[in-house]
């Protein structure tokens, strides 16, 4: 595949800086996630989607994948007020969406339904127990939710990192200009260490570039913070990376740990950024042992490469061996576990904040050095 049209065949723009919202007076609240939700419909991060999803399509997605009209769509994208906020609101109203004050987008209400939570938790997370971080945050949030189409009037200020922050259009432009034809999606919330490494330059031995594309919206509190992260992309980019086959930009979308459901959800949206190609490894998007090791490719055997419209790139448990002296998989590694070099991503994270070195074959001594340090400071917005 050489060309990448957005997911439903046009990438949406919602993003309406002059849009009239001045005369509407009734206000939603909304949380981290849902302004993360509305910036990326805005501006086409989520195409075909043009606003939070009604029952129809909520229904059609929980239970089958798909949007209503047949569209393949793996997470409900949806906006959660309580009841007593839903029951101030009418269909046919605009109503502003608003953070801390500030008017971000305008909602017209097409729908206000009661979901069966319990049921989405079950269908998208693979489980309804509140200990999985996001069922909790699903359970956490309004009982009732608002559907319907969005205009996107304000952009969220970004801190240190705005260069970092580029809309669908924008990374589009920068793969055209680079005349790269194939550009492999790279999603991530860890660092990038030696095994993500392998598998961004396995993948980067067939297409012509690599979008690095940390997610940096919320993620649970023991997650490496975005601001970190985002300094040890960079050395590691540095140090280690043609500077003319890769590119750095951020997704601000939220993480919803939803592992299989949210590597198809992931892999849309890195098609609507302009991606062919989207690497899928271990437990992607996994959290605790909720799913199995490879859940998150087999879910794509549900769906034709036509209608998914981005090409996987399937990659085994990857790590250092000590006999190979060399990255490798158990695809390409005849060796037991005793001569790999594994460590979870607690063990890092722990080893991390005491200040002690995870070894070289784990993480580049440079990615290493800046996570140390920035565990020590306080942390700042992406
Ligand atoms: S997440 O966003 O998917 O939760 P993570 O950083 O853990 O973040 O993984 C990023 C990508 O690298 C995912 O596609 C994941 O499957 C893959 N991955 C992570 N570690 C390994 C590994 N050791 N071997 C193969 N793939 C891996």
């Amino acid at each position: 595949m050489t060309t990448s049209k957005a997911h439903g065949g046009t990438l949406i723009n919602r993003w309406n800086p002059d849009y009239d919202f001045f005369h509407i007076d009734k206000e939603i609240e909304l949380d981290a996630t849902a302004l993360s939700d509305l910036e990326l419909i805005g501006t086409g991060g989520y195409s075909p989607i043009t606003g939070f999803l009604t029952q129809k399509d909520y229904d059609s997605v929980v239970s089958g994948m798909r949007l209503a009209d047949g569209t393949v769509w793996s997470i409900p994208i949806t906006l959660p007020v309580s009841e007593e906020e839903a029951a101030s609101l009418t269909i046919g109203e605009e109503v502003r969406l608003v953070n801390d004050g500030i008017t971000y987008g305008v909602i017209k209400v097409s729908d206000i339904y009661q979901p069966d939570k319990k049921k989405e938790a079950v269908e998208v997370y693979r489980t309804d127990s509140d200990e999985h971080p996001g069922v909790q945050k699903l359970y956490s949030r309004g009982k009732t939710y608002i559907g319907g189409e969005i205009q996107l009037v304000k952009r969220v200020a970004r801190g240190k990192f705005e260069e970092f922050h580029l809309d669908p259009k924008d990374t589009r432009k920068v793969f055209r200009e680079k005349g790269w034809n194939t550009v492999v999606g790279f999603q991530t919330r860890n660092p990038v260490h030696r095994a993500h490494e392998y598998i961004q330059k396995s993948a980067l031995e067939i297409v012509d570039g690599l979008l690095l594309n940390p997610l940096v919206g919320e993620t649970k509190s023991d997650d490496i913070p975005a601001d970190i992260r985002m300094e040890s992309y960079q050395v590691l980019l540095k140090n280690y990376y043609p500077e003319n086959r890769v590119f750095l930009s951020v997704f601000p979308a939220a993480m919803r740990y939803a592992g299989p459901r949210e590597a198809i959800f992931h892999a849309l949206v890195r098609k609507n950024y302009g991606c062919t190609h989207f690497i899928v490894g271990r437990d992607h998007a996994g959290v605790g042992n909720y799913y199995g090791t490879y859940d998150a490719q087999k879910i794509f055997s549900n769906f034709t490469e036509d209608e998914l419209g981005i090409t996987l790139l399937f990659f085994e448990h990857s790590f250092y061996c000590t006999k190979c002296e060399n990255m490798a998989s158990t695809k390409t590694c005849p060796h037991g576990k005793e001569d790999h070099v594994i460590l979870s991503g607690t063990k890092v994270r722990e080893m991390l904040r005491s200040g002690e070195i995870p070894p070289s074959t784990f993480s580049r001594k440079e990615v290493v050095e800046v996570l140390i340090k920035g565990m020590k400071k306080d942390t700042v917005q992406v």
